[in-house]
């Protein structure tokens, strides 16, 4: 077959957040198929983009005091450094506030306009009046209609689950002012989607979708569609209208042109064609993965947007269910909202690859993470079944054999019925059936072991003559664990390194093991994978606990209203000496200060800044603390202060004073 020219997306993450299990389901799923296009031979390109525009990004950037622009360059660089540790491989990561996607965005506005798909209203909306500006949904609280449960959002009612609209909302406040908002019109730019009704409802019954997202689209059209509104006022973090003045595209028009916009500055980078893939008569192939909670924008929106612009549309898009952790929804008080990073801080990233792939099939059903079964998962499958195949046969042929496999594995039916899964175990991958894959690769894992079992190379060692075959059963074990390591590739690339060079061999590929190994000299072995221990788990649980606590310090920061002088002196600002500082057991961020107010004696202070200041660096300073702090209680102890420190979001500067101050000095 020849060779397929692939491109593949992710949903694009919301630049105002850390990524989080939930986000990694799709990322891994998407990774995995595009690993596994590439062992197949296709020439496959995977994008993604930093999702950087719109209101709460906007207000996110001012509420730290920093520009969008400083605040999305933090999030990309965490984010990217998320997912290469998860092993996630991008072709191009972008943003969607680049040049190339301004680029598209307004070329693909401009051909819709020419088209008549653009069409102009004066519609009210909600508006703050302190801060001039309109509000979002969920940027106003208020009392609930229906149950009267206070400060809910904007649409809907977390206590009794009623949807409503924010007119309806009683003592409606906006979130961003305190204000209380107002009615104001303003003309609106909307995408004529009923137009494309007919060519949409034809590309939906053309086998794009997956069963159940197109009962979902029926549904949809049953209801009729709607003119979308694509554009918002300023002040917004975003792309201008071309020509319009302080009107700027809605965040969720230029979002899935940043597939595109990353797409091409991988074709400025690398000399690829841009339009070969996306000309309307492509004969390249274009698949999404999404959450199942944005079909709409991608079923629907995105590609009437592309048929009227003139541009391919895609051969399929690809939703998933939701993540729980243990049967519930991620929960920040539960902490099993869990951040990437503090997960790498705790377990290996493959291990959730592989539970993940366990649980992954086609279809939208949610995805539940329990943190028992997963341990057992990866203990059972990784450790105990294919580790296990190499670690219990690779000390024969090192030590007795100088590292050399027999010619064994070439006669072995057992051999060949490995070999004979590959297909199949193929075309689970290319259907996304990643746990049927996974069930079947530890089928033959099983066989593997029960092959060692009833061989017993350690009892054959001690009796004569059968030297010869204890070779020849170790040397098929090993090239049996070849095979699966093969089959494992696209799930756990980074053992699958490992493996290449305890078998001394330039890279697993899906056409090599037709020929097994032999005669070949292999390296020493060394664990690939180790077991998770309960303790981890429960350290992960502690510090996702911790860490929320720190976005949630965070979140209460004052927006920028004005205080009175009054409001200020309130706040007791001390000069403190740094006499001691430790590091604080099990937390990633804290650590403990005894900072010395003269007078007033020492206080504990617990603070968020082991990442950029050892102890040493921090014992004997001078810095500035508030002393009237209410006592926090935190998980590690009595918080009796704050330190003051100078952030952009991406480094943090404590404060300090001339050396000749004496500690417990006012700030005046
Ligand atoms: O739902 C989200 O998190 C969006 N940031 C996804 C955007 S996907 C694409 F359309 F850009
Ligand atoms: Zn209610």
């Amino acid at each position: 077959m020849s060779k397929r020219k692939i491109l593949v997306s992710s949903a694009l993450p919301y630049a105002n957040g850390e990524i989080h299990l939930g986000h990694l389901l799709e990322y891994i799923q998407t990774d995995i198929w595009v690993r596994y296009q590439r062992m197949m031979g296709n020439e496959c390109h995977y994008v993604c983009a930093d999702d950087a525009h719109g209101t709460p990004i906007m207000l996110k950037a001012q509420e730290l005091g920093i520009t969008p622009e400083e605040l999305i360059a933090g999030v990309s660089e965490r984010h990217q450094a998320d997912f290469k540790d998860f092993a996630i491989e991008f072709s191009q990561y972008h943003s969607t506030h680049s040049d190339e996607n301004r680029e598209v965005s307004e070329g693909i506005y401009k051909k819709l306009n020419d088209a008549g798909y653009i069409k102009k209203r004066t519609i009210s909306q909600a508006f703050d009046p302190e801060k001039k500006m309109f509000l979002p949904d969920r940027f106003i609280k208020g009392d609930c209609p229906k149950c009267g449960a206070v400060e809910q959002y904007g649409d809907n009612c977390e206590s009794c689950g009623a949807t409503y609209s924010t007119t309806e909302l009683k003592n409606a406040k906006s979130a961003v002012s305190g204000a209380t908002p107002i009615t104001k019109e303003s003309e609106h730019y909307f995408f004529d989607l009923p137009q494309f009704e007919e060519k949409l409802k034809k590309w939906t019954d053309a086998g794009h979708l997956q069963p159940e997202i197109r009962n979902k689209l029926s549904e949809w059209f049953d209801q009729g569609l709607q003119q979308w509104d694509i554009s918002r006022d300023a002040p917004y973090f975003g792309f201008q209208i071309p020509g319009v003045k302080d009107k700027f595209f809605y965040v969720w028009l230029d979002a899935p042109i940043g597939y595109m916009g990353s797409f091409k500055k991988l074709c400025d980078e690398t000399g690829l064609d841009f339009d070969e893939y996306f000309n309307k008569d492509s004969k390249t192939e274009m698949y999404h993965f999404i959450g199942k909670d944005i079909v709409y924008f991608h079923a629907l929106f995105w590609p009437a947007t592309l048929m009227g612009s003139n541009y391919r549309t895609p051969n399929a898009i690809f939703a998933h269910g939701f993540l729980t952790v243990n049967g519930q929804k991620m929960s920040k008080s539960r902490g099993t909202f869990i951040q990437a990073r503090t997960y790498l801080n705790h377990l290996n990233p493959e291990c959730l690859r592989y539970y993940y792939s366990y649980k992954l099939t086609p279809k939208i059903d949610d995805i539940d993470l329990n943190l028992e079964d997963f341990k057992q998962r990866v203990n059972s499958d990784l450790v105990g079944k294919v580790v296990n195949i190499a670690s219990r046969s690779a000390g024969f042929i090192v030590k007795k054999y100088n590292r050399t496999l027999s010619a064994y594995a070439i006669e072995s039916d057992l051999y060949n019925q490995f070999l004979a899964k590959g297909d199949e175990i193929a075309s689970m991958y290319e259907s996304r059936n990643y746990n049927q894959a996974m069930r079947e690769i530890m089928k033959l894992a099983d066989k593997a072991n029960q092959y060692i079992d009833e061989n017993k190379p350690w009892q054959l060692v001690k009796e004569d003559g059968k030297e010869a075959m204890v070779h020849d059963v170790t040397s098929l074990a090993i090239n049996l664990f070849r095979v699966l390591m093969t089959y494992l590739k696209p799930v756990l690339p980074v053992m699958a390194k490992d493996a290449e060079k305890f078998l001394n061999i330039d890279e697993l590929t899906w056409g090599a093991i037709k020929h097994p190994l032999t005669k070949h000299k292999i390296n020493k072995f060394k664990p690939m994978m180790m077991r998770i221990e309960d303790e981890q788990i429960a350290n992960l649980i502690e510090a996702s606990k911790e860490n929320i606590q720190q976005i949630s310090n965070d979140n209460e920061t004052q927006d920028d209203n004005m205080i009175q002088i009054d409001d200020f002196s309130k706040i007791d600002l001390r000069i403190a000496k740094i006499v001691k500082a430790q590091e604080v057991e099990g937390a990633d961020k804290l650590v403990q200060l005894t900072l010395d107010i003269g007078e007033e004696g020492t206080r504990n202070v617990f603070a968020g800044i082991k990442e950029y200041y050892t102890p040493e660096d921090l014992e004997g300073r001078l810095t500035v603390m508030v002393a009237n702090l209410a006592p926090r209680k935190m998980r590690f102890g009595v918080s009796e202060g704050m330190i003051l420190a100078a952030s952009d979001g991406k480094s943090v500067h404590l404060l300090s004073s001339d050396s000749d101050a004496k500690p417990g000095m006012k700030i005046r």
